[in-house]
């Protein structure tokens, strides 16, 4: 029997929210083109992250796990009793079940902005704990998050695994870091995966997987300009690249134009140079203490933190 999942559609209604046609169409006009790393995640995106994540090289989904799995006693101890758990990003829901049969919680929420994902990977959820109350909300957690009306929240911990952190421009990691401790009540907490700074060969590796699985990714974004804007254009006159850089602390990955070419989004054309590059994400790598500090100017308190033996992944408990 499937237990039912409670839903709900939050389309932005903030007045600074745009749609995604006004978004890409600014990021294509300014002098480094650019698209925010959300539009990488429509159905297939989704589909394309969770085999990144089974990929050899991509080591912190793996390190990640390791981590919840073995600490879950004591991440239970922390969490206390009778909690909500609310996961940012949910996407396959599979992190989250590492906890589950040890976390004393009442009740679980899913955010995710794709749709279908969600849905599906909440359902299950339900079906496969049938004493768990499920939410799920669609919603860009980047947006104000506004809390399903009828959902226990007398205490709600935050999970946010992955380093999906590491996508924001280090003022907006905090800025969103202030949002979430300034939402969340008295008394919860914060679970949260941070990918550390490391040589330069371990990163790049794990954005440049043999199978090309992350280049799938990254040139999906094109498929999806095409499907859903109507661009016209040839994604094979583009290829992935993805980069350590590291003054800045993060790896980039770009999509880049292998001619000299122009492409038309929503009516508009955009001109691209050879080796012209369309910037698609930032994975922003941090130290633990450079992380804690950020975080203590959020707001929070540091009260665990973990990490494997060879430092490269870390989860704290803030
Ligand atoms: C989901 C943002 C944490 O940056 O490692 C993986 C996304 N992009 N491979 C990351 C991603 C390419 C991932 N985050």
């Amino acid at each position: 029997m499937a237990s039912a999942v409670h839903f709900y559609d939050q389309q932005p209604i903030a007045s600074g929210a745009r749609s995604m046609r006004e978004e890409i169409l600014e990021g294509l006009r300014a002098p480094q083109k650019y698209s925010s790393p959300k539009y990488l995640y429509d159905q297939r995106g989704s589909e394309l992250f969770e085999l990144i994540c089974q990929q050899p090289e991509y080591y912190p989904t793996r390190i990640e796990e390791g981590i919840l799995a073995t600490m879950v006693d004591e991440i239970a101890n922390l969490v206390g009793q009778n909690a909500t758990l609310m996961e940012l990003g949910s996407g396959a829901s599979r992190k989250v079940r590492l906890l589950l049969e040890c976390l004393q919680i009442t009740s679980y929420l899913g955010i995710d902005i794709s749709r279908d994902f969600l849905l599906e990977s909440t359902r299950k959820l339900a079906e496969d704990y049938p004493w768990l109350e499920v939410h799920a909300a669609c919603a860009d957690f980047c947006q104000r998050l506004r809390l399903p009306r009828n959902l226990n929240c007398e205490r709600l911990v935050g999970f946010f695994p992955g380093s999906s952190i590491g996508n924001f421009e280090p003022s907006g990691a905090q800025a969103f870091l202030g949002g979430l401790h300034r939402t969340l009540p008295k008394g919860s907490g914060l679970l949260i995966g941070v990918d550390l700074l490391k040589d330069r060969a371990t990163l790049e590796a794990a954005y440049n997987d043999a199978a090309g699985v992350t280049a799938q990714f990254n040139l999906n974004l094109l498929h999806r300009l095409e499907r859903e804007l109507g661009a016209n254009l040839d994604p094979d006159r583009f290829s992935h690249k993805a980069v350590f850089n590291e003054e800045l602390g993060r790896i980039e990955m770009h999509l880049v134009s292998t001619m000299a070419q122009v492409i038309s989004v929503a009516g508009e054309s955009f001109r691209f140079r050879a080796g012209e590059t369309l910037h698609t994400e930032n994975s922003y790598k941090y130290s633990v203490a450079g992380f804690q500090a950020m975080a203590r100017r959020a707001g929070f308190a540091s009260r665990a933190v973990w990490t494997d033996r060879q430092q490269h992944f870390s989860v704290h408990y803030l």
